[in-house]
């Protein structure tokens, strides 16, 4: 019998246009310098296959809803119902429907006024940022705050002003040079699991007159007593004036929210352009949704256990001499250093079994590359037990002494030492590469 696929392939020989130079160089250079150069031929992403006993830690699902029986029967009975629906630009949706019944319940359980879904937290944020800045706006975007914070301010045309991470004091004397604007944050870094020192920052925006955007993607459903997110967890709703999230991590589904006044929502999706010239959800998207938003206000125990996890987790990786870089949350990261050495961690892993993201430029430094792991609810102490093993096991075998992230913890500890002590009274440990 004929595959699918040469049903589908036609007679003709298949040939593309040939790009030309200004377009070819850019991809040549990418397969010279690279595939080549840096990967040696093949891909920093793509190592082994996860077999049956693998331990996946690439999903962002920190609840572990993505086969949640009363999510997933929510959904197959929208599909059987009512199918893909109408499909269109959400510009066209008005009065009662279930998406826009969505955005008020989402809204009410982030202690919103109203608030809009998108079909991304990308759309999401490249909108709302395109939405209220232009050319003359400063952006204050922390240096790790999210790609699609940063792509908003390119299509705003608006002025990128780089904060250091985490960094109020140089926030603030930013602010002083350039003038009040908007300031663009993650609550907790995508990349790290850093927490943004939010009292911090609102206060600083609300002395200069300053719009706080905070991207709360890896906050809502895992903060909060019931899940509501970080902002609310501090209980500053009503002083961060959006907040945005995908709803892609602890949501489970495909999705972006901004939380946000009534009369700004209706503003929003009659100016920006990914609300208007890219289509709406799907049914089933919106459904599930809401019924995910039950599981997650009323399933509590999933949040304490995916803090518990994780807390365990930080805890053993810091002791075994890993640099975590101020993670405080459920996402965990190994900063290897070269896109080289992330490979050779790669494949450490991965030949146990254990399965993370690779993070490298552009989304981190190109010498600050990493391996992350998300952590979820449903790891077992015998999974957690696992991951420390394997990473007590090949310490030795990724040289994790000589990884500059290695180093500044040394650094940091000896200069705390000094500081509190006026001497150094404990020998830095050398990481114990066994
Ligand atoms: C902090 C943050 N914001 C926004 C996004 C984009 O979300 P989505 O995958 O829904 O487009 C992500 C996901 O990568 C993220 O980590």
């Amino acid at each position: 019998m004929k595959s699918k696929i040469s049903n589908l392939r036609p007679a003709l020989h298949l040939h593309n246009a040939e790009l030309p130079d200004f377009a070819s160089l850019r991809v040549e250079r990418y397969y010279r310098e690279r595939v080549q150069n840096t990967w040696n031929g093949g891909h920093i992403m793509r190592g082994r296959t996860p077999g049956a006993n693998a331990l996946q830690l690439c999903s962002n699902d920190y609840l572990s809803l993505a086969r949640h029986p009363a999510i997933l029967g929510a959904m197959a009975e929208s599909i059987r119902r009512d199918g893909n629906g109408l499909l269109m630009s959400g510009i066209f949706l008005h009065g009662a429907c279930p998406q826009i019944d969505l955005e008020q319940r989402l809204a009410a359980f982030m202690h919103a006024e109203s608030g809009v879904l998108c079909q991304s937290g990308y759309a999401a944020n490249t909108g709302l940022i395109q939405a209220i800045a232009d050319e003359r706006t400063p952006v204050y975007a922390d240096m790790m705050a999210h790609m699609s914070l940063w792509e908003g301010i390119k299509s705003a045309g608006a002025k990128a002003i780089t904060v250091f991470h985490n960094d109020p004091e140089h926030l603030e004397r930013q602010i002083l040079r350039y003038g009040p604007g908007i300031v663009a944050v993650d609550s907790i870094y995508s990349t790290t699991g850093s927490v943004a020192p939010l009292r911090e920052i609102v206060a600083i925006c609300e002395m200069h007159g300053c719009v706080l955007v905070a991207d709360e993607s890896h906050s809502l459903g895992t903060h909060g007593r019931n899940g509501e997110g970080l902002v609310v967890e501090l209980g500053l709703a009503e002083r961060v004036h959006f907040r945005t999230a995908s709803l892609a991590k602890a949501f489970a589904g495909r999705a972006g929210f901004i939380s946000c006044s009534k009369r700004f929502a209706e503003y929003f999706k009659s100016e920006s352009n990914p609300a208007i010239f890219s289509s709406t959800l799907l049914p089933h998207d919106v459904r599930g949704l809401d019924a995910t938003l039950d599981v997650v206000r009323l399933e509590g125990w999933r949040r304490q256990r995916l803090h518990a996890n994780a807390a365990y987790l930080r805890t053993q990786l810091d002791a075994l001499g890993y640099n975590l870089n101020d993670s405080q949350s459920q996402i965990v990261s190994l900063e290897s250093g070269t896109e080289q050495q992330t490979i050779v961690l790669r494949e450490a892993l991965e030949s146990r079994g254990i399965f993370g993201s690779i993070f490298c430029a552009p989304a981190t430094p190109k010498s600050r590359a990493l391996m992350r792991f998300s952590v979820n609810a449903a790891l077992t102490n015998a999974e957690l037990e696992r991951i420390v093993t394997v990473c007590r096991d090949i310490r030795g075998e990724v040289d994790l002494a000589s990884w500059p992230s290695t180093r500044r913890k040394h650094r940091t500890r000896v200069g705390a030492a000094v500081a509190s002590n006026g001497v150094i009274d404990a020998a830095p440990r050398r990481a114990e590469a066994a």
